[in-house]
């Protein structure tokens, strides 16, 4: 698939997928959503993809945020709707796809750009990356799940501060909240997201898609997770990757996983 603002590029079982309009810092408008969309449905679906790498081009920004060019002159219905769609075709899509996704953060993430790294699975920085979500210095809130995951990852109070005072924390401040795993030079950041990225594909693939939805669970109103992960723990034993990992462990060997 050919895309104008995204580049996809599989090497070694990974996809990695670039943000690239490094003029604008990266900002999200529609058709770029739309082509995430689509790369992130395209990787998961391929079956030579173990691990989705997000990332964006230049080293100056992830994403600086939703286009605000585009929404500038919306009313309260555009405005939701806006919302809506982009939650349903981006951040909940990414947050719930069976492929490990992980964001590599390059310098700005801010508004939808952090959001965007809060919907991956977890998140790796650079030691230039800045962090925030200034949308009520535009007037607006967070509108793609920024208000219901930032508290997740760092806590209310510091969740309600960062809203609150549109302010940006570097990545040392961010490793310290929790809301990246780890922090590294700029150079170094693809490397180590590529090397977390192949120590987990050599664990059972079937199994890790159980985990995330699992894990997931925890934070859907109304979901009891432990009854999910009950579920999900059952399904794992029905796979040939269950066989596969007990046999390999019995027979003191290392598991060759058939991902199914
Ligand atoms: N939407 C649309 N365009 C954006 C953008 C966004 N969120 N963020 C940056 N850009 C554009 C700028 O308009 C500028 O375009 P131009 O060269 O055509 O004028 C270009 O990207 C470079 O940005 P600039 O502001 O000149 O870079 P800077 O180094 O001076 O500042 C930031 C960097 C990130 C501090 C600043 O761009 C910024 O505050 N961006 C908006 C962040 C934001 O509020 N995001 C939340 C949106 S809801």
């Amino acid at each position: 698939m050919s895309y104008n603002n995204i580049l996809s590029d599989h090497q070694n079982g990974i996809t990695t997928i670039t943000i690239n309009r490094p003029k604008k810092l990266n900002a999200l408008n529609k058709a770029t959503i739309q082509e995430l969309h689509d790369a992130f449905d395209a990787a998961d679906n391929d079956e030579n993809t173990k691990v989705i790498i997000i990332t964006g081009s230049g080293e100056k920004a992830f994403v600086a945020g939703a286009d605000i060019s585009e929404f500038a002159d919306f009313n309260v219905e555009q405005g939701g709707q806006l919302a809506a769609e982009g939650q349903e075709l981006l951040f909940d899509f990414v947050q719930n796809l069976s492929t490990p996704v992980i964001a590599a953060v390059n310098g700005f993430a801010l508004g939808g750009g952090l959001e965007l790294a809060m919907a991956a699975h977890f998140r790796v920085a650079s030691s230039n990356a800045k962090m925030g979500l200034p949308e009520v210095s535009l007037g607006v809130i967070p509108g793609y799940g920024g208000t219901q995951r930032l508290p997740q990852l760092v806590g209310k109070g510091r969740a309600m501060e960062m809203v609150m005072t549109a302010g940006m924390i570097d990545a040392e401040t961010a490793l310290n909240y929790g809301l990246v795993n780890h922090v590294i030079e700029i150079e170094e950041l693809l490397p180590l997201a590529e090397k977390i990225a192949s120590k987990i594909m050599r664990n059972s693939s079937v199994a890790i898609s159980e985990a995330i939805h699992a894990i997931n669970a925890n934070y859907e109103a109304g979901v009891n997770g432990f009854n999910v992960e009950i579920e999900a723990f059952g399904n794992c034993f029905g796979t040939e990757d269950f066989v596969e990992g007990t046999t390999a462990f019995l027979e003191k060997r290392k598991a060759d996983f058939p991902g199914k």
